[in-house]
């Protein structure tokens, strides 16, 4: 019998990524001081800011030698400059800029031009995209104050069915307690994944430990490709108690960044929701824990691959009637 492994997983997410949109940065972690290093699978990406503050993103691999660009410098003008002979690109389009010591004169010979990445930017996340066709997705709202990155030495398929099997593997809330039982299995709501899980507050229950009262809810609705997945924490009132959203994104050699942002709910009755709000509400784990993940039982992951095939296969297939249609007109 064959061990299938992860690597044909990553591949087939990466690929059928290629007109999605990854969270790749959080916004303050681009500058214009500084190139910023990221991976998207095994496409190393340089990201950094112009001299109009736009963020910029190519393939973090030099044209001339494939020196990572990540390791130059970021120019007055807004491009970025090899650290190996110094040659210079606009991160808008890749175009070739300067190379020194050329005369004026001289054109530069046109293949070498960088893979310059499409950005969006919003709600403090920048996302690319390594499509030319891609469309510019709606922007996200606000920008929610608490955030982090990590990242966590498990693959992309393993952390998104983690986060869907027991998500105390992934994160914590304080005070909360997430439950073994789900209020809703993992079902397709609107060409994304979306569960909900019975969570207790972390109290001591009495007379005896089990309570079967679960007082807050957690949701969790994920795009079926990137994984990136927005949380809400609410209570049986439908009080929201907390938001955040995850974007993991899969980086080489098998670990997954993750990068998040979370804001707590303003109107929060009880006294643990009230607590939830004093010092750290929300973190993503840096590390997973492997005893904890290894006997971990498959329950809401289980549908999990059925339904991103599915949705996948549905989103192919409604692109290629569209662009039919359009030949055809
Ligand atoms: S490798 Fe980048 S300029 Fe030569």
């Amino acid at each position: 019998m064959a061990f299938e492994t992860d690597v044909s997983e990553l591949a087939k997410v990466v690929k059928a990524a290629e007109q999605h949109w990854w969270a790749a940065a959080r916004s303050e972690e681009v500058t214009n001081d500084k190139p910023f290093n990221v991976n998207i699978g095994d496409m190393p990406v340089v990201l950094w800011r112009d001299n109009d503050g736009m963020a910029r993103a190519m393939e973090d691999r030099c044209p001339h030698r494939r020196a990572p660009l990540s390791l130059g410098c970021i120019r007055s003008e807004g491009w970025i400059q090899c650290g190996y002979h110094g040659w210079s690109f606009d991160g808008e389009d890749g175009r070739l800029k300067e190379i020194p010591n050329m005369k004026d004169k001289q054109k530069y010979p046109p293949v070498y031009r960088g893979n310059a990445f499409k950005v969006e930017e919003s709600g403090g996340f920048i996302r690319i995209c390594n499509s030319k066709n891609a469309v510019i997705p709606a922007p996200m709202g606000e920008t929610m104050p608490m955030a982090g990155s990590v990242d966590v030495a498990l693959d992309h398929v393993h952390f998104v069915n983690a986060l869907f099997d027991d998500p105390s593997l992934i994160f914590h809330i304080k005070g909360v307690y997430f439950t073994p039982y789900l209020m809703s299995e993992l079902i397709e709501e609107n060409g994304r994944l979306t569960m909900e899980r019975s969570c207790q507050w972390k109290t001591p229950h009495w007379p005896a430990p089990f309570s079967p009262e679960f007082p807050i809810t957690l949701r969790i609705t994920t795009d079926p490709v990137t994984g990136e997945c927005d949380i809400l924490l609410r209570d049986d009132d439908f009080n929201e108690l907390l938001y955040a959203t995850l974007a993991p994104v899969p980086a080489a050699r098998g670990v997954t960044q993750v990068r998040w942002r979370a804001k707590i709910g303003a109107n929060r009755p009880g006294i643990m929701a009230k607590l939830m709000g004093i010092g750290k509400s929300f973190a993503v784990l840096p590390h997973i824990d492997g005893a904890a993940l290894r006997v971990l039982k498959p329950t809401a992951s289980i549908h999990a691959e059925e339904l991103r095939a599915n949705i996948v296969a549905r989103e192919q297939a409604e692109a290629i009637s569209d662009g039919s249609e359009k030949v055809a007109a």
